[in-house]
């Protein structure tokens, strides 16, 4: 199960099984949590089993395979494709991945349904969900090294949530730039904000940088004023879960904050994320759904209860940055910069 880039966030193996490596348990316990049916992989994105905009998508495709594989007829087929399709779709929906690999599927469908016999299409759908696993660790790659190109000389790095292996399936997005950076002698520190509620930062990037040897600090959420003031910081990268034409951006919650901070005290602030976050159905922000989610994860804090009882939290997962705060937009492309017109 271990890798050699460590521990694999999912795993799909010749039984028709998808393991995923716990997040809610990391770094303490590397439990892996196993999944045969669509409604399991669903209930597993939902809790944040796993998460992170493209891992959420690869594991929606396998998620969909499952929810087809036993058909028996083609009517059985397309009416268990569109139940898992609805199934999934409810999940999480800020990051458009989910619908990119959900579409990359349909795609398959619409397109060999009558040509293929249905064991065909049922093969083809799993290789599909294998080759969007593949293609994204591909785009990592090619992330890692535009971004460490265009972030030469600025060797303190800040980055906000997880944007490493466990949400990509590869080296990850921002996460995948500063550890190519580091590989290239091109870094000497990553501060890593913890990310409240789900500690994404303090846990999980904590965990890649480890692995990997990087050297980094964990600070609060609110220590981005302090660092920026106290001149420790060059560069702010971070992911994001869809990215309007326009270039606005919608990613985990804080990245505003820390955008207006980069802009006022003049630090390189870039989003790196592949072609399939940009949502080129939307003009702008303005039509990215926020997921909203229990209060409970804001009033506990590492399972236990930290607020008066009675209070009432607003748990919004996300935010969006005005895409004139983001001095460039990184993809397996290339290098945006500002105005953008995807
Ligand atoms: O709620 P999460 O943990 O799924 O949110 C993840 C993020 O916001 C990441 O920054 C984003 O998905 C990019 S993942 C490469």
């Amino acid at each position: 199960m271990k890798s050699m880039d460590g521990y694999s966030p999912i795993v799909f193996n010749e039984n028709d099984e998808l393991l995923m490596l716990n997040q809610l348990l990391l770094p303490k316990e590397k439990q892996y949590i196993k999944a045969k049916t669509v409604e399991e992989v669903c209930k597993a994105i939902k809790d944040m089993v796993i998460r992170g905009a493209p891992l959420i998508g690869i594991t929606a495709a396998f998620g969909l395979y499952l929810g087809i594989k036993d058909s028996q007829t083609k009517d059985e087929f397309l009416d268990r494709f569109e139940s898992s399709v609805g199934c999934l779709s409810k999940t999480r929906p800020t990051a458009v991945n989910l619908f990119y690999a959900l579409d990359r599927m349909k795609s398959v469908v619409e397109e060999k349904i009558d040509i293929l016999p249905l064991y065909k299409l049922i093969n083809k759908l799993r290789a599909t969900a294998f080759t969007i696993w593949e293609e994204q660790k591909g785009q990592d790659e090619r992330i890692g090294l535009f971004g460490a190109e265009f972030l030469k000389g600025k060797r303190r790095i800040l980055t906000h949530c997880n944007t490493g292996s466990l949400a990509t399936g590869g080296i990850g997005t921002a996460l995948g730039i500063i550890k190519t950076m580091h590989r290239m002698g091109l870094l000497d520190i990553v501060y890593v904000d913890e990310t409240r509620p789900y500690l994404q930062g303090a846990r999980l990037t904590a965990f890649e940088l480890k692995e990997e040897g990087i050297p980094f600090k964990i600070v609060t959420d609110n220590s981005c004023g302090m660092l920026a003031r106290a001149k420790l910081m060059d560069a702010v990268i971070v992911g994001a879960d869809r990215i309007a034409r326009n270039g606005d951006t919608a990613n985990k919650i804080g990245t505003y904050c820390l955008a207006n901070m980069s802009r006022r005290h003049n630090i390189t602030f870039v989003v790196a994320a592949p072609e399939s976050t940009i949502d080129r159905s939307i003009s702008s922000a303005g039509d990215i759904p926020i997921e909203e989610r229990s209060q409970d994860e804001v009033l506990n804090c590492g399972g236990v209860r930290v607020a008066p009882d009675g209070s009432e939290a607003l748990n919004f997962s996300f935010d969006i940055t005005d895409s004139e705060l983001i001095d460039a937009i990184i993809t397996e492309k290339g290098v945006y910069r500002y105005p953008y017109g995807f």
